[in-house]
Parts: C-alpha cells; structure tokens; sequence
C-alpha cells in the first residue's frame, strides 16, 4: 500500500504552494453554488486558459438559476458556441429547469443531491460539495491521476476499474477535511501549472524531494492508460445552398455530435467524394435538382473520439427553384445572412462563414 506517512508532507506542501501560486479566478472569489456549477462545468473538458471567457461570457448571460431556466436552448447553445461537448450546456438548461421549477430554485447543498441533476457526475458533484459546501469529498480528474501517479509511482491504469477505485481511495485518504475545497482546487492547480502531462515543471514542484517518479526519472512513463483512444474518421459533405440573400439550414438531432446545433445540408459519406459524386447524391434526393456544384474548402477538426473531414461545397439555386421542405426527414430552415449569427452552429462551420464565404 502507499506510504501515508507522507500525507502530513503532502498536504502541507501542496497547500502551501497553492495559497502563495493559484491564479486569481473569478469562482475562486465566490461561494455562490450557481457560479461554482458553471466553472466546473466549462472545466470539465477545457482548460482555465479557453474557458475563462466563456465562463464570463456566460455569466453575463445567465446570471443566475432563474436566467438560466428560463433561457431557450439556442440562446445557451450559442453562448457554449466553440467550446465544444455541447451536452454540457443542454444539461446545465436541464438541471437549472429542475431546480428552479421542482426546487423552488434552492440549489442542492449535499453530494449525495448535486448526483441527481443531469450532468452532474461524481466528478463534478465533489467539486460543488467541498468548493461552495465545505464537504469532504476528494475531487478526482485527469489532474489529479496525473499528480497521484507520478508522486507514488502507481501503474494501475487509469482507465481501469481497479484504477478508478484505487486513485478515488488514495485521494480521499489525502483529502484536507478541514478545508476540502482549497486541497481540491490545489490538486487540480498543481495539475494544470506543474505536474502538466508533458515536461512538467519539476524544478519548481513543492513535491519534487519526495516524488517517486521524479527521483527515478520515470515521470514520462505515468499516468498509465491500458487503451489508447481510436478515433473514427468521418466524412462531412455540406452543400451551402444559396438562394437570394438566404442559405438553407437544419438542426443536428440526438445521439450524434453537435446535437441542437445548425449546420448547412449534410450528406455523410464513408469516403472522401468530389463535387460530382456530391452532385448525384444530391439529385438521388431531390429529382429535379440540377445545379453547378463548387468545392469551395476543406476543414479538419479533431475531437476526442472522431475526426471530422469537412467539404464545403457551393450552390447558388435561382429564386424560381422550388425546395422540399425536408431533406433526409430533416426540416430545412431558410436563413438570412444576417440571422445566421444568431444561430448555434459547430466552430468548423463558423470558420467557414467567416473566413471562406462571400455570399
Ligand atoms: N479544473 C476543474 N476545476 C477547476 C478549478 N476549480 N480550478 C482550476 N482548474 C480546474
């Protein structure tokens, strides 16, 4: 088992290296709940550099449960535009819903409450609970593993269940339980500024003297994962079809990325296609559709379990032509130049409006 006796060295040192070292944040100055919701949120799958504006940017917009519950999914979707995980903010709509209209808008206080609203996992749930409660639940996120690991030199995957239950334990037998937050919020500042996943910053780690993989130069080798994530490559074909002074959207469904945001007409394939391909497949749908097709750009964005190729491909349609009003069981929405902005839409495609489209 790990050595506890170096808890006392542990703790001491991290703590005292986060009061002189953290950076000034905006939930770091807050006991509001609501505010301290958000923050973890955002920072779930994003770093304090990325995420600080859009945590202002939010709060600006939702200061409070009220704001948030009683604002439309497009209006959150399009302040969350960019950040990406677009689940996170129908949650956060979901569960200030639930809060202000079940709960009479009182914030769950313990852990074992904050579990129940969507979006909140464990994860997020000990967060809330020690940083705005006080309570004495041991956070633990991809900082901390890395931290855990390489200060004890543990190999059990992270990934594993074995792994998960072994960090959760470690973690809680380190826990502060008189000043929860504050360890925790070390833990993950020791993670995002000295024990980062490369080239850590060891010469100035409170921990370094001693850090097992740093006094046997094993650093690189944790944490240890037991998959590597394969990523699925997918094909985007967008048809941005123009018509006047409007361009045809839709609205991406459930169980897919970038549910509840708009995006131009998609035809997915399974391999890269030109515009005549793309032309056919076009005609296969719409019968008496018969336009010149241009391959105006393509864009790659990688995300965490798939990269995403995609073509943009131009059509300009005289005003006489008729359009359905579907497509693939997909309604189609005509949308001048000038709403698109108020429209939710994936970063790739923004980029597009914005650097390659000349209407
Ligand atoms: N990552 C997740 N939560 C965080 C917090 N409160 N401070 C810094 N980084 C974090």
């Amino acid at each position: 088992m790990y050595n506890f006796l170096k808890m006392t060295y542990f703790n001491q040192n991290i703590t005292a290296w986060y009061n002189q070292n953290h950076r000034q944040l905006p939930w770091r100055k807050t006991t509001d709940p609501y505010k301290i919701w958000i923050s973890e949120i955002i920072l779930q799958q994003t770093q304090v550099k990325q995420g600080l504006n859009y945590y202002i940017k939010f709060i600006e917009s939702f200061p409070d449960i009220k704001a948030l519950a009683t604002a439309s999914e497009q209006n959150i979707l399009k302040v969350w535009q960019g950040l990406g995980y677009y689940s996170r903010a129908r949650n956060l709509r979901k569960a200030a819903q639930h809060i202000y209209y079940n709960m009479n808008g009182r914030f769950p206080s313990t852990r074992n409450d904050l579990l129940k609203l969507s979006g909140i996992g464990p994860y997020t749930a000990a967060a809330i609970a020690s940083i705005a409660f006080n309570e004495p639940y041991a956070v633990v996120d991809g900082n901390v593993y890395r931290l855990l690991s390489r200060f004890y030199a543990i190999s059990t995957p992270i990934d594993s269940t074995q792994g998960k239950k072994e960090f959760k334990e470690l973690a809680n037998h380190l826990l502060d339980r008189d000043n929860p937050g504050t360890f925790n919020q070390a833990m993950m500042e020791m993670g995002a500024l000295i024990c980062t996943p490369s080239n850590p910053l060891c010469n100035q780690c409170p921990l370094a003297s001693e850090c097992k993989s740093f006094l046997t130069k094993t650093t690189d080798q944790f944490p240890v994962k037991s998959k590597k994530t394969e990523k699925k490559i997918r094909h985007f074909n967008y048809a941005i079809i123009q018509i006047n002074s409007s361009l045809i959207l839709t609205r991406r469904e459930q169980g897919d990325i970038w549910h509840g945001l708009f995006e131009p007409l998609l035809i997915e394939s399974d391999k890269e296609i030109n515009d005549i391909k793309l032309a056919k497949l076009i005609q296969q749908h719409w019968p008496h559709f018969n336009q010149n097709i241009t391959l105006q750009t393509t864009k790659k964005q990688i995300l965490t379990h798939q990269i995403i190729y995609a073509k943009f491909f131009r059509i300009v349609i005289p005003e006489e032509t008729s359009i359905p009003d579907m497509f693939n069981s997909k309604q189609l929405l005509m949308v001048d130049f000038d709403q698109l902005k108020q429209y939710p839409i994936p970063r790739l495609i923004d980029q597009y409006f914005n650097i390659d489209f000349h209407p």
